[in-house]
């Protein structure tokens, strides 16, 4: 059996009035995709948000590689293997694919120049791997609403994450869009990531 490198155990959220998470747990597998079901509110969306630290927890533990884990934010649970897609995007629309892609984090000479043909070089590969039509120097806001979900998917890959959750990611995707993703999230897999799947109800 293989070991988990992710494991939720019994996680607590209260808003007030509601109780979202009542013990909720969820272990996630390398080389695994998993199907994360619920109807609207059943709290998916909070368990993730909990997960990279947007929320913080009344109860439970979070284990990552075997440790005690408490992420800051997206950024921090990011750095550390595991990618979230949210339901709600969150690009920036006036920037570039490729400045989405690499926000804070892109390419620089040792001198602090930006290296942007290495960025575009490096999206335009991503895009690729997505089947994703626009080059990287498009900018983000005249694509379509699947297309910038793709984005935000390239992205993740960018972060050669472990652990990739896709929060709703069909929505918005058409057809062809969403074939190209379950291409991708079957190679994922293949190559030992861990993936959850939250799909729409
Ligand atoms: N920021 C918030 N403030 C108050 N209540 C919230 C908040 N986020 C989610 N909830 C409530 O928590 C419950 C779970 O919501 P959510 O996690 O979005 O469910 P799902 O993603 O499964 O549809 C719902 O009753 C929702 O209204
Ligand atoms: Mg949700």
């Amino acid at each position: 059996m293989t070991q988990a490198i992710l494991q939720l155990s019994e996680i607590e959220k209260a808003f007030p009035g509601v109780k979202a998470l009542d013990k909720a747990s969820l272990n996630v597998y390398p080389g695994r995709v998993m199907a994360l079901m619920g109807e609207n509110g059943a709290g998916k969306s909070t368990l993730m948000k909990v997960l990279t630290g947007i929320y913080s927890l009344d109860g439970g533990a979070i284990r990552y590689e075997d440790k005690p884990a408490a992420f800051k934010g997206p950024r921090d649970s990011q750095q550390a293997g595991i990618s979230i897609i949210h339901q709600e995007l969150n690009l920036i629309p006036d920037l570039t694919i490729a400045e989405n892609i690499f926000l804070g984090r892109e390419f620089t000479t040792p001198f602090g120049r930006v290296q942007w043909d290495k960025m575009y070089a490096e999206a335009d590969k991503l895009l690729a791997r997505l089947n994703v039509k626009h080059s990287a120097k498009t900018l983000l806001g005249a694509l379509s609403l699947g297309e910038q979900q793709m984005v935000e998917i390239a992205k993740a890959l960018s972060f050669e994450s472990k652990v990739i959750i896709m929060d709703e990611p069909t929505d918005a995707l058409t057809d062809t869009e969403t074939e190209s993703l379950f291409k991708v999230i079957n190679e994922l897999r293949d190559q030992g990531c861990g993936i959850v799947i939250s799909p729409t109800a």
